[in-house]
């Protein structure tokens, strides 16, 4: 096409993050300490506006497409959504990111319809310590899904663990044993401070370097990210098969080589998790024909899209918790 999705900082966007609800069934303490909370009605996007998005921006150059949430397999319709998003051609990589809730049940029918990449959230590998953490007894359940996809033909699996400073060194020997015979990339993110977790960040929050300088201390080599890659930075080691990734958004030069943007569950654009307010798309996406007009409005939009985030900021924008925005 002659338009692509570029800012005006020349970042060129490929991977659109599309939250499918902002329902979750568990309660994070870093996220939904109180569990889900119904804000408005639940009218998140319907599979059928979902795939006239993915039209458009795959057109924009958008190749690869996440399905986030809250938790997207509190949808019913899960599986078709994934099917017409994969249906699209120009999307190469349909990949999805899930608190593992059933995953075992489900995984087999979601890779069937087209699922090429899975990224599942476990906190910690200790049984009381993943229940004090999501509010949920349900590490062997996670554990069993994770095992399930590993069997299947998925391009990439891989695991989330916030960083929290509660047992932390335990956990970075923990997640490296994992994954000394498991091909897997188990990814720590250092917490974000959201409008809900102020109180949580200040007692948890640790800095990305203390796993950085772990990882290098032992033998851990950083290595280069691809075009289309998610923002974190992935170690490998000689004696391990998976690899220990990190995602530090509070490093300098975090957001330099952004290329992601996002689609809340009601349909609005939004250039950053953090900072700016949200475009709306759903008027867009009520019939095909509306296709060029909405990729208009993308493409203007991009204009607006800050160097940075504003998680530095005194008070981090409007951003209740990850689970409204689709992380
Ligand atoms: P891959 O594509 O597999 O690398 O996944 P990903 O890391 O892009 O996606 P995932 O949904 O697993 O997200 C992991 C964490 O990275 C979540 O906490 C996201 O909120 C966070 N994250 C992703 N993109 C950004 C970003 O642009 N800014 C910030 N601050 N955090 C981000
Ligand atoms: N800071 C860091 N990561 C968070 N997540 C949710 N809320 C936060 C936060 N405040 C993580 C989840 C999941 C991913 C999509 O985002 O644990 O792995
Ligand atoms: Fe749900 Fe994910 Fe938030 Fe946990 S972090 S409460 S799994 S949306």
């Amino acid at each position: 096409t002659a338009r692509d999705a570029t800012d005006a900082f020349g970042r060129r966007f490929r991977y659109l993050r599309l939250s499918v609800t902002e329902v979750c069934n568990f309660r994070c303490t870093y996220c939904l300490p109180n569990g889900y909370k119904k804000t408005g009605a639940m009218d998140f996007l319907s599979p059928i506006e979902t795939e006239r998005l993915a039209r458009a921006f795959s057109e924009l150059g958008l190749r690869k497409i996440r399905l986030t949430g809250g938790e997207p397999s509190v949808r019913k319709d899960l599986t078709e959504i994934i099917a017409r998003v994969a249906a699209q051609s120009q999307v190469d990589k349909v990949a999805m990111t899930t608190n593992g809730w059933n995953l075992a049940r489900h995984v087999d029918d979601w890779v069937s319809a087209g699922l090429t990449h899975l990224n599942v959230s476990i906190d910690a590998l200790d049984r009381d310590a993943f229940a004090r953490i999501t509010g949920h007894d349900r590490l062997n359940d996670v554990l069993s899904g994770l095992d399930r996809a590993q069997a299947l033909p998925l391009s990439a699996v891989k695991v989330n663990a916030v960083l929290l400073r509660d047992g932390l060194e335990d956990d970075f020997s923990a997640w490296t044993d994992f994954v000394r015979d498991r091909r897997i990339s188990v990814r720590f993110i250092e917490l974000m401070r959201t409008g809900d977790n102020a109180a949580f960040f200040q007692d948890q929050h640790v800095s990305g370097t203390v796993l950085r300088n772990w990882l290098l201390q032992h033998g851990w080599q950083p290595r280069e990210r691809g075009i289309d890659d998610g923002p974190a930075i992935e170690f490998s080691h000689p004696d391990h098969a998976g690899r220990i990734g990190l995602i530090a958004p509070y490093a300098p030069g975090f957001c330099d080589g952004c290329n992601r943007l996002r689609i809340t569950a009601r349909g609005q654009l939004r250039l950053c998790l953090f900072g700016q307010g949200g475009h709306d798309l759903r008027s867009f996406l009520e019939r095909d024909d509306q296709k060029e007009a909405l990729q208009d409005i993308i493409v203007s939009a991009l204009g607006g899209k800050s160097l940075s985030h504003d998680l530095h900021a005194a008070n981090p924008g409007d951003i209740r918790n990850l689970a409204q925005t689709g992380g």
